[in-house]
């Protein structure tokens, strides 16, 4: 039962996402809250994760199906102990035409100079790093633990040095809270090796209380970039992916636009999540997932186990943001009236 397969709509799986833990140091406004992530919130117990054997063994059967590509996340995947013995499993796997992954993960970026060149050392290919303000007040207000700017442009340093690139730097914009940081966040990584990329804030989970009226549009965001700093659209670097690309004209490298909530890019999603106690989710948006984790503890076989993915994926028909209005995005409601969509923290970006 391996081969690549399709889904519903046609599209590969190609990328596998595996949220490695719950848990995280930030508190960013548009995804773990503090009044919802406070002192009560209750973590997934050390027993329920995933060990790196199993993550191991189902990566290595999403592989034999399709996936080129893996990208570890979080909560905030430096927080998981020894994540760099999961990184030197997740190295020696092979596709089917015997090329390495391009294995890779996202980060806030805190504890990265720490443990940039361990990870290198494992085998990791690259990093993304999170960051939504070069202001020190509007960082903070935003990670809402008081961590600086620096530390993480530090991080982003290390990381370069040591050979994780090329490094991708995200930033989250919410409008009223860090839209005046688009122009100096361009400016400040343009003619730099690092790819900046605006990612229109989400209506992902349930509690970051999202409002449609704080979304800036990536159209707006290259015409406030374009108006100081020309720029010129370029080809996506492959099929599915998330961000569009834009050069400057003066050859000072490019930046990307995710624009999940103006142009979903649904039709290639080619994207599985694991998540930490090993749920597969068919889509980010999703309410539910399926829990390999009890086939995985029940003793199945790899090839019963290699099926039911090859199964789940080809029944997938998920086309969340394509879907989305206004209706749908109502707090604590999915697709599915009623039901909670499962938070970012718990699946990753
Ligand atoms: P590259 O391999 O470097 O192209 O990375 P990527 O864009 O696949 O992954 P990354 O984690 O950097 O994605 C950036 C952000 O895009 C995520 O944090 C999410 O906010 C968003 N994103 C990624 N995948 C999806 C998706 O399938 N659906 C939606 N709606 N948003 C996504
Ligand atoms: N909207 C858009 N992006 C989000 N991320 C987390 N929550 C949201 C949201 N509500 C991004 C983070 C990081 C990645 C893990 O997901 O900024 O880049
Ligand atoms: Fe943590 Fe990333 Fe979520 Fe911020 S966006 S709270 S850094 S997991
Ligand atoms: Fe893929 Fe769902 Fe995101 Fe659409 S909303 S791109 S289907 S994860």
């Amino acid at each position: 039962p391996t081969g690549s397969v399709a889904d519903r709509l046609g599209r590969p799986l190609h990328d596998l996402r595996i949220s490695i833990t719950d848990r995280c140091n930030f508190r960013c406004v548009y995804c773990m809250p503090k009044d919802v992530f406070d002192k009560n919130h209750v973590y997934l117990p050390h027993t329920a994760l995933l060990s790196f054997e199993e993550i191991t063994r189902i990566a290595r059967l999403f592989v034999a199906h399709g996936v080129e590509k893996i990208r570890l996340t979080g909560g905030e995947p430096l927080l998981r102990k020894h994540i760099e013995r999961l990184v030197a499993m997740l190295a020696e796997l092979r596709t089917p035409s015997g090329q390495p992954l391009d294995l890779t993960l996202t980060t806030n970026g805190s504890l990265l100079a720490k443990k940039a060149q361990s990870l290198k050392d494992a085998g990791l290919n690259r990093v993304t790093v999170s960051l939504d303000s070069l202001d020190d007040a509007t960082f903070k207000r935003m990670n809402d633990v008081d961590f600086s700017v620096a530390e993480v442009l530090h991080g982003i340093d290390v990381a370069h040095q040591v050979g994780l690139g090329p490094i991708k730097v995200n930033m989250v914009v919410k409008a009223g809270m860090n839209d005046q940081e688009i122009v100096p966040m361009a400016r400040h990584f343009k003619d730099t090796p690092y790819i900046l990329r605006f990612i229109e804030y989400m209506d992902v989970g349930a509690s970051n209380g999202w409002d449609l009226k704080e979304v800036i549009p990536s159209a707006e965001v290259a015409r406030r970039i374009g108006e100081q700093l020309p720029l010129a659209p370029v080809d996506p670097n492959y099929t599915g992916e998330t961000a569009s690309r834009w050069r400057y004209l003066d050859g000072g490298g490019e930046i990307g636009l995710i624009s999940s909530v103006t142009q979903a890019f649904c039709s290639d999603c080619s994207r599985a999540r694991l998540s930490t106690e090993g749920k597969l989710y068919t889509c980010l948006f999703a309410s539910g997932g399926h829990d390999l984790r009890a086939l995985l503890r029940d003793g199945r076989s790899d090839a019963e186990i290699s099926s039911a993915v090859a199964q789940l994926w080809r029944g997938r028909g998920d086309r969340y943001s394509a879907l989305r209005t206004s209706q749908t995005s109502l707090p604590g409601q999915g697709l599915e009236p009623g039901k909670k969509k499962v938070e970012m923290s718990y699946i990753g970006g």
